[in-house]
Formats: structure tokens, C-alpha cells, sequence
């Protein structure tokens, strides 16, 4: 895919496996990720700064607008993780970092509200996110990128299969204002397709 096929690109609605949906979010999606953030926020501040700007409902409201007009854009693939019963779960996406649809690649992120973390649902999140980029999508590269002291995400990683390729020293400017190291995983379509 070059740079000029890329407005023939059609970002998929959403991927759906047995425990959660994956797909953009969408108008009216505001109070649900607003719940979500709201129930999590000391478990997302760490890491997550953007926890401080779903204040109210209107701006989770806001938000989740914005991120469906960039869906449309294929500019960025901003997703809600939502259980059967439509409660959100976490956030993922698929976002430009140096580089994307044109080149091929992406960088996943994601979150898990703080009442289902530590079942796996991260990694099986990350899995799906995988299987769904090297298909429906036309990545030949996903990258993940975690803070050196977020052991809980490099773990996720390391169980997506994904290899850790460097350490960028003192990268990341932690919400406390202290630095840390930035740990940068990557797996490419054919490791995936070969496991
Ligand atoms: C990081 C996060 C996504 C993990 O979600 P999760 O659903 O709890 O992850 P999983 O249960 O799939 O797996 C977590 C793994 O990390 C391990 N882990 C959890 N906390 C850990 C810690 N403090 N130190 C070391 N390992 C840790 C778990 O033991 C598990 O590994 P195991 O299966 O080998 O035991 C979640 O904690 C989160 O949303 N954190 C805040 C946002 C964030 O940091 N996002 C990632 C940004 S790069």
C-alpha cells in the first residue's frame, strides 16, 4: 500500500471474539468510557496522564467523537473494549508513530479498567490486536511501547509474542515529571503468520 492508496482505505467496523468486541468508538459512547476511566483513575493515572481529561461525562462525551471522526479518517483507530453486555473494559488502537497505513505500521496501545485487570485480558486484547492487524488491516509492523517501570505492560508484550527491540534511555516524561527509559517491542506480520 503506498501513500496514494491509502484513501482507498477502509478502516474495518470492528473484530469480535468470544469475551469482548473491538471497534471505534462511536457518538454516544461518552458515559460508557466515562464509567470506565472513572471507576480506574488511580490505576490509570501511573501511566496514562489523558485519565485527567474525561472530567465530566460531556468531555468522555467529547472525546469519543473526535476519535470516531479520526476513524473516518484513517488518521488514527482510536477502539473501546466492550463486553457483551456493552460495558467498557479498556481502550486499544492502532496509531501513527513514525510512520503508518502508507509504510505499513502502527504502534497498539491500551488500557484495562482497574475491576478486570490481572485475568489476562490485556493479553488477550493484545492477541486479538494482532490477529486483526495482520489481516483486515494492511500492517506488516506493530510496535508496542511501554515505560521502563510498567512491568505489567512489557509482560503483556513479551506474552503477545512480540520482541523487545531497544530501550530509548530517559524517553518518557512520566506525568510526575520524572524520566524513565521507554522499552520498544515489535513483531512483524511474518513472525506472526510463522507461530
Ligand atoms: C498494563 C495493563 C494493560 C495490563 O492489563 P492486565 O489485563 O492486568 O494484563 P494481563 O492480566 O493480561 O497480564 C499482566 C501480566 O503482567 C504481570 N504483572 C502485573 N503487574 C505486574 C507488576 N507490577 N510487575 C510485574 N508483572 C506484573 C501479570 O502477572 C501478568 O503476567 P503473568 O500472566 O505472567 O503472571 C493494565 O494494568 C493497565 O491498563 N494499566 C494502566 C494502563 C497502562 O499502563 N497501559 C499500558 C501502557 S504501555
Amino acid at each position: 500500500m503506498t501513500l496514494a492508496d491509502t484513501i482507498d482505505f477502509f478502516p474495518p467496523e470492528e473484530w469480535q471474539t468470544d469475551g469482548f468486541t473491538l471497534r471505534s468508538w462511536r457518538p454516544g459512547d461518552g458515559p460508557a468510557i466515562f464509567q470506565a476511566v472513572d471507576s480506574s483513575r488511580h490505576h490509570l493515572r501511573v501511566f496514562m496522564p489523558w485519565v485527567d481529561k474525561h472530567a465530566t461525562l460531556a468531555d468522555s462525551e467529547h472525546y469519543v467523537r473526535g476519535a470516531r471522526a479520526a476513524y473516518l479518517k484513517a488518521e488514527k483507530c482510536d477502539l473501546g473494549v466492550f463486553a457483551p453486555d456493552g460495558r467498557v473494559l479498556g481502550g486499544s488502537g492502532f496509531f501513527a508513530r513514525d510512520g503508518w497505513l502508507a509504510e505499513g505500521k502502527a504502534e497498539i496501545g491500551m488500557w484495562v479498567r482497574a475491576d478486570e485487570a490481572g485475568r489476562g485480558l490485556a493479553t488477550r486484547i493484545l492477541l486479538e490486536m494482532l490477529r486483526w492487524g495482520f489481516t483486515d488491516w494492511p500492517f506488516l509492523r506493530l510496535a508496542w511501547r511501554c515505560s521502563g517501570s510498567n512491568a505489567a505492560s512489557a509482560r503483556v508484550a513479551e506474552k503477545g509474542g512480540m520482541r523487545l527491540e531497544g530501550v530509548l534511555r530517559a524517553y518518557t516524561v512520566e506525568p510526575d515529571g520524572t524520566r524513565e527509559d521507554t522499552h520498544v517491542y515489535g513483531i512483524l506480520r511474518h513472525e506472526w503468520v510463522a507461530r
